[in-house]
């Protein structure tokens, strides 16, 4: 079978299925460039040419898959964050763009403090820690995960992109430097999902440890403002859900922190920068 027929009919068997997460020409584009290793944009370089029966045997198969709810970042190991390329495991948070938004405050705000030490509290595949290492060179990052495949995906990433990170399998920040070490920020990007909100099959593929927060979803987040003021950390950044503004300022606040609250490209409130008031 040609590339471009293989392209038409897997496209058009996508089309069958609801609520897909892009168009179905994306989605086959995507998969069918996975297959013959080439970007997706010059899948038209090949489209008079023949698929071998292996390829269009892991084509059709990682189609069938996707359909499932595997999403593709899962499918070909890859996702694209602050311009780089990534490998993502299954059972990892697949990183969002949103979160180069609070990777970008952290590293303007730290941007002046010599070797700066932070302390990443849930890593994932380590994108933030990755990111905020290239873009601080200087910065000492401990980062913490409960998840042991999400603590080898970050090493996989530390290793690809040539940067040092102290990875700790635990919750929080629980043993990590509890008697010495001072850190300048935490940042982190928990899971702030309420229990019962409605994800479609591919969110849903993804480790629940990394969605859900909790019954309401800021139970982690209210959890962290307090570590980070019991630590006297005077700073103190998180991606957050877009309802729970209201309840973390108030939990800022009554920790001592004055908060400045962004938004996300759509317009929906989706982190905090907040500085320690004695401290800035
Ligand atoms: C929303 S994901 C973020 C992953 C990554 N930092 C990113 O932005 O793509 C949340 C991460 O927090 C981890 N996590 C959940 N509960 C945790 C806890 N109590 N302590 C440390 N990490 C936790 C999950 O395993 C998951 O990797």
């Amino acid at each position: 079978m040609k590339v471009a027929s293989a392209l038409k009919a897997q496209s058009e068997l996508l089309a069958k299925s609801s609520e897909l997460p892009a168009t179905p020409m994306r989605i086959a584009s995507l998969l069918l460039a996975h297959t013959l290793e080439c970007e997706p944009s010059k899948l038209v370089l090949h489209s008079q040419n023949e698929l071998s029966k292996e390829q269009e045997f892991e084509f059709k198969q990682n189609i069938k898959s996707f359909i499932k709810g595997t999403p593709i970042e899962y499918i070909t190991q890859r996702v694209s964050f602050y311009s780089h390329e990534f490998t993502v495991l299954p059972d990892v948070l697949i990183p969002r763009p949103e979160t180069e938004l609070l990777v970008e405050k952290v590293a303007n705000a730290l941007k002046y403090k010599n070797a700066p030490k932070i302390c990443e509290i849930g890593v994932g595949s380590g994108v933030i820690s990755v990111i905020l290492a290239l873009l601080l060179p200087k910065a000492k990052i401990t980062a913490t995960d409960i998840s042991q495949i999400a603590l080898k995906n970050a090493k996989i990433n530390a290793d690809k992109f040539n940067v040092s990170l102290n990875l700790i399998q635990t919750s929080l920040m629980t043993g990590v430097s509890e008697n010495g070490e001072k850190f300048d920020a935490i940042v982190s990007n928990p899971p702030y999902i309420a229990k019962d909100y409605a994800l479609d099959k591919w969110v849903l593929s993804e480790p629940s440890a990394a969605l859900f927060g909790g019954d309401r979803g800021d139970e982690l987040l209210l959890e962290i403002i307090d570590l980070a003021a019991a630590r006297g950390v005077p700073l103190l950044a998180c991606e957050m859900g877009y309802d729970q503004k209201a309840s973390l300022e108030k939990a800022l606040d009554k920790n001592g922190y004055k908060a400045s609250f962004y938004q996300d490209l759509a317009g929906f409130d989706r982190g905090f920068l907040a500085f320690k008031k004695e401290k800035i």
